[in-house]
């Protein structure tokens, strides 16, 4: 994160200069943390001097369904949210990489539980590099948590709501404190889930393995993304299957993605090294093809992506 504040941000159906963009203390979404939200990528294409919104209509058919579950009608149709985006960068100049943000929430402040409207809906585009401009060469040091990953029963790690981090940042925060740089999830049966903000993906003896989306995890875009590239570049089909603690340990290569963590090798895990540590050599072939088809550099792909200019 690049910590760089933006110009100005989408807010109450207008662009507004970042001080005017506040919700009350007392809103439902204050209290009682009613919102979802998207966090989404664009690209900068060098060559092209484009900058592309990567599946930006599968993360809005995300938020569409985000907002079904928590009750949280969304105030304007996809294109509209698109129209209002695009406008936006372009407002804030932006012509490098960039992290979008986009949430909805109860603004109503009546602090009520049960309100479910007014909704507001705020969008923020900011300029932010590639996550392994930061990340460490020897791939990450990550810890399993002891707290479990929250589920469908409960609190639907389906539903991208901003609720649910709060399961991510006790997970994270321990992570942190004991030393680690990053937290894997599990399951109240202890099966692997995903990171706190990120999906997982292990390698073992050439196969490729995800826990299926009905296993307490987040329906990413990434990796819906990676399965898609594994089989159409790399003729590889990637296994969705239940995933056991010990199988991280035995794995030759393990990655975290997700549209902030993009492709991100996991070094070692409880202090076991991850194959013989660093990329593997399948997580690179990955990454490299992710970052062509978000930059607009290979073929077949340009549904994907939504040029602003
Ligand atoms: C809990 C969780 N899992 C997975 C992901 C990855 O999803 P996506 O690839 O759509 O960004 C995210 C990030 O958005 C997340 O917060």
């Amino acid at each position: 994160m690049s910590g760089e504040r933006p110009r100005f941000l989408f807010f109450d159906g207008k662009i507004v200069p970042y001080a005017d963009a506040k919700v009350h203390v007392l809103s439902t979404v204050f209290k009682y943390a009613a919102a979802i939200f998207e966090g989404i990528r664009a690209y900068h294409n060098e060559q092209t001097g484009q900058l592309y919104i990567f599946r930006l209509k599968e993360h809005l058919d995300r938020l569409q369904d985000s907002a079904n579950i928590a009750r949280i009608p969304l105030p304007y149709a996809a294109d509209e949210i698109q129209d209002h985006l695009v406008r936006l960068i372009k407002k804030n100049e932006l012509r490098q990489d960039v992290h979008i943000r986009i949430s909805a929430y109860v603004s109503e402040d009546d602090g009520r539980l049960q309100s479910t409207g007014p909704i507001g809906l705020s969008m923020a585009a900011i300029p932010m590099g590639r996550y392994d401009a930061l990340a460490p060469s020897e791939g990450l040091k990550v810890g399993v948590s002891a707290w479990r990953r929250l589920s469908d029963e409960s609190m639907p790690p389906r539903v991208k709501s901003i609720a649910n981090y709060q399961n991510s940042r006790l997970a994270l925060l321990d992570a942190l404190a004991a030393g680690f740089q990053d937290a894997i999830l599990l399951d109240a049966r202890g099966k692997v889930t995903e990171g706190p903000g990120y999906n997982i993906f292990i390698v073992r003896d050439g196969q490729v393995m995800t826990p299926p989306v009905t296993y307490g995890i987040l329906e990413g875009v990434t990796r819906d993304t990676l399965i898609r590239l594994f089989s159409e570049a790399h003729g590889l089909t990637v296994m969705q299957r239940e995933i056991d603690r010990t199988e991280l340990y035995v794995a030759d290569e393990v990655f975290f993605c997700g549209s902030g963590k993009e492709v991100t090798p996991i070094g070692s895990i409880d202090h076991r090294k991850v194959g013989t540590g660093g990329m593997g050599p399948l997580t690179e072939k990955i990454k490299e093809t992710y970052f062509d088809v978000a930059k607009g550099k290979r073929q077949g792909y340009g549904g994907w992506l939504v040029p602003v200019y």
